[in-house]
């Protein structure tokens, strides 16, 4: 066809969409309540610890192999290989699963951006009622799903460089100041010093193997990795953007936010009496309790935190909507628009499931595997599908491709420097399998949905099997 790859059309755009696709639900709505039910600074600790010695080798090695294969989730491993074809395939439907839940809660965040202003902050005790009584609706919440799905579809059907990277410009900076005026102004709060002390001082006495599964598959979640996200916005890369430092900036932005989301929560939280222990409500009772009790302001400052989170969920779906488009585009041909309407499509009906699954249908299981569809399309995304897809692009990346391409890629032919190249690849080739191993293992052996555990895995044996044939 002759057609160019699309390109971001600045370095800067490009640092904006992946740090835009990093920062996310993941940041502000997962990270608290995960921080808060695994015992806060031990679990930060841990996390940082995966962020920093894997996540970013992972992010690193994505991409690279993205902008040296320029290609999506799939083709970037079908062009060296087919027998790896299926670890692609797993990324494409990560992405799937994982927006069968997340615009659930973009809409909860775009729903309380109005109901902010409109009389939900006036009876503070209601709020946690509300809350639920909101997420359980047959019928609201899918409207504000809808809603957040149709935003989304504007923006990947514009393209990578006008609808994506034009959004992620004008997102991102405004996101930054929403946020550390919130946690500002939680810091100064009575009584903060207690949350500060939850979040940073670790006690390791509640650490076991899920605190460590929990850890790792939330940093594989919140800097989008091991599922193609990071191949796919590589492979719009010019040749002469810098990646290693990219990768740098995009794993410290990330962290960044999550532990400024956590300073925006906590402090005030304990101020105010409250528990950590909240779970996936925990942003969407406690925030607005909080705000409640800070007088006229409240409503405003409300609004202001769900708009904050409703704009970095949106620059996140984008990306995970765009790793099934480009996949469609580059190995099936497809026009944009096209892709993306039926891409769309599938997962509002997979987010609708996962709507239902909260509401009237909670009392519903899937059989044998014991769990409702959202926690279905979550926990399978992310305690197994992208741990085992960071694995295996560390494998890929470590054994498959060459040793000297790889230096090559990353140094711009020689032109940039990358003093810790030998530490990268070590880290790639032999720590980040090994230890993802590890804590895969032992994680699943003591999770709570055992029998999810082992679909999981069995699942991609199954595929790896049949890889050829894909
Ligand atoms: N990183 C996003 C977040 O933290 C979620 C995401 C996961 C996006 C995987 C793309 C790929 O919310």
């Amino acid at each position: 066809m002759g057609t160019e790859r699309e390109n971001w059309s600045t370095r800067f755009g490009f640092l904006m969409a992946a740090a835009g696709s990093a920062v996310g639900l993941g940041n502000i709505w997962r990270f608290p309540y995960l921080a808060g039910a695994n015992g806060g600074g031990a679990f930060l600790l841990i996390y940082l610890g995966f962020v920093f010695f894997i996540g970013a080798t992972v992010m690193l090695a994505e991409f690279t192999v993205g902008r040296m294969t320029q290609k999506s989730a799939v083709g970037a491993y079908k062009s060296v290989s087919r027998n790896w074809t299926f670890a692609g395939i797993i990324g494409v439907l990560s992405a799937f699963l994982i927006m069968g839940f997340y615009p659930v809660v973009g809409g909860w965040a775009t729903a309380y951006i109005f109901k902010s202003v409109t009389g939900l902050l006036s009876e503070p005790s209601a709020i946690p009622s509300t809350f639920g009584a909101f997420i359980s609706d047959p019928v609201r919440p899918l409207a504000w799903m809808f809603l957040y799905m149709l935003f989304n579809i504007v923006i990947v059907i514009r393209g990578v460089g006008k609808g994506i990277e034009t959004a992620s410009k004008v997102l991102m900076p405004m996101l930054i100041l929403l946020l550390f005026s919130v946690a500002g102004y939680g810091m100064t709060l009575p009584g903060a010093i207690e949350g500060f002390r939850f979040l940073f001082v670790p006690d390791f006495s509640a650490v076991t193997a899920r605190t460590f599964l929990a850890a790792l598959g939330q940093a594989f979640f919140s800097l989008s990795l091991g599922m193609g996200c990071m191949v796919t916005y590589g492979s719009y890369l010019a040749k002469d953007t810098k990646l290693a430092s990219s990768a740098a900036i995009v794993t410290t932005m990330d962290t960044l936010f999550a532990i400024t989301a956590g300073v925006a929560i906590f402090p005030a939280l304990f101020a105010f009496g409250m528990e950590p222990t909240e779970g996936p409500g925990l942003v969407f009772v406690v925030v607005p309790q909080i705000f409640a009790q800070m007088g006229f302001i409240g409503p405003v400052l409300s609004m202001i935190f769900f708009i904050a989170l409703m704009i970095v969920a949106l620059t996140s779906s984008v990306s995970l909507l765009e790793v099934v488009v480009a996949y469609l585009i580059d190995e099936k041909n497809w026009t944009r628009r096209k892709a993306v309407i039926t891409t769309s499509i599938v997962m509002l009906v997979f987010c609708t499931l996962a709507s239902l699954s909260l509401g009237i249908w909670s009392d519903w299981t899937i059989p044998v595997l014991g769990v409702g569809f959202f926690d279905f399309f979550d926990i399978l995304t992310d305690k197994v599908f992208l741990a085992i897809g960071g694995m295996l692009i560390a494998i890929f990346t470590g054994f498959r491709l060459k040793k000297e391409d790889l230096k090559r890629e990353i140094t711009n032919e020689g032109t940039v420097p990358f003093a810790i190249f030998e530490l990268w690849y070590f880290l790639l080739k032999y720590v980040t399998p090994i230890a993802i191993g590890f804590v895969a293992f032992f994680g699943a052996r003591a999770a709570a949905q055992p029998a999810l555990m082992v679909f999981g895995f069995s699942f991609i044996a199954v595929l790896a099997l049949f890889s050829k044939k894909l």
